[in-house]
């Protein structure tokens, strides 16, 4: 009898042990490449893991980066989805079939720029919101320097602000990428490489996020930061003495981009969460959060009132085809890391 008893408590444990595992396995997971700020990744990570009861594993790159660990791991992909970040990469990523392709139930209401990246990367990839390039200095700073305020991306390159701008690495940084870009497209190629070289000059650090440059001007160990506009009005609406510039050249923008990963080992989540981050509710959620100040691609989403006003701003007609090319986009960042980078200063 006690042996019967015995076997019996054996099989029951076996049992919910086996119950427990099988259970494990088949709780829904996704991983998630995230490209824009680490609070409104984490800010995703939590209510989609509130909302559907999925095991969210989330890790925070800029977009270059990003890239780069997609490719490296494409014949074993790890990820599911990458969330944000510039647009160029995510067309590069799409013409080197990284990218899968998914049409979202919320298509036909995206604003024509983020229907556009989708066009483009034949449906490999998708806007989910709009930003304007620009910059940003430390208003307290500059009066203590008693230097003038930079109102274009010309004043940047005057031997005044000689070690005073930071501005990311473009490798590693959709935001810096989209500024060497836009200095090409607005300048043309000869007088952009120059323009590089002499900014060169004045740059003090080249960080590896596009963000860092104006999060250390507004803690005032940097005076200008080539940013997104709305990163610049972020650190002000914190209360720190931030004021952002649109260049009166006129500027690039990007329209930050979702993509699904090919290959992805959660292929079914990954669509689920795909539709979920361009929905109404969730796009108003982000972009009213106060953490995140960009245009939402869902015209039925709503937008921080503080916003830029795009409508307000001198955009150029930036050409994210050519601009997101995989061999135009090696040789930007060949030519910038041969003949830029390497200038003594
Ligand atoms: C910030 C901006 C985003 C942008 C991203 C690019 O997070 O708020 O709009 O897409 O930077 O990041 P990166 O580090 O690649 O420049």
């Amino acid at each position: 009898m006690k042996n019967i008893m015995k076997l019996a408590s054996i099989a029951l444990v076996l049992l919910f042990t086996l119950f427990g595992l099988t259970n494990k396995a088949s709780a829904a997971k996704l991983t998630l490449y995230c490209s824009v700020e680490i609070d409104v990744c984490e800010m995703l990570e939590q209510a989609y893991e509130k909302e559907t009861g999925t095991k969210v594993a989330m890790t925070r790159a800029s977009s270059g980066e990003t890239f780069a660990k997609i490719k490296a791991e494409s014949s074993n992909p790890k990820g599911d989805v990458w969330f944000g970040g510039t647009g160029d990469p995510h067309l590069t990523a799409a013409q080197e079939n990284l990218t899968a392709e998914y049409k979202s139930k919320h298509f036909n209401d995206l604003l024509p720029a983020a229907q556009n990246q989708a066009v483009n990367a034949n449906y490999k990839s998708v806007g989910i919101y709009v930003g304007a390039l620009g910059f940003g200095y430390n208003k307290e700073l500059l009066a203590k320097k008693g230097l003038p305020a930079p109102k274009s991306w010309m004043d940047l390159t005057k031997p005044i602000y000689k070690g005073e701008i930071q501005i990311a690495n473009p490798n590693s940084s959709g935001t810096a990428y989209t500024t060497l870009a836009t200095i090409i497209q607005i300048f043309g190629e000869d007088k952009g490489w120059d323009y590089m070289k002499a900014l060169h000059l004045n740059v003090n650090t080249y960080t590896k996020s596009g963000s860092a440059p104006i999060k250390a001007t507004g803690r005032g160990e940097n005076l200008i930061g080539i940013c997104f506009q709305h990163d610049g009005v972020k650190q002000t609406k914190k209360g720190l003495p931030v004021v952002t510039v649109s260049p009166a050249e006129g500027t690039g923008y990007e329209v930050g981009s979702m993509s699904i990963i090919a290959g992805a080992r959660n292929m079914k989540e990954a669509k689920k969460f795909y539709d979920w981050a361009l929905s109404p509710p969730i796009q108003t959620m982000v972009f009213t959060s106060g953490k995140s100040l960009q245009v939402p691609s869902n015209t039925k989403a709503q937008a921080d009132p503080d916003a830029p006003d795009l409508s307000t701003i001198n955009l150029i007609d930036y050409n994210f085809k050519v601009y997101g090319d995989k061999s135009t986009r090696a040789g930007l960042l060949s030519k910038w890391d041969n003949d830029v980078s390497v200038i003594p200063r």
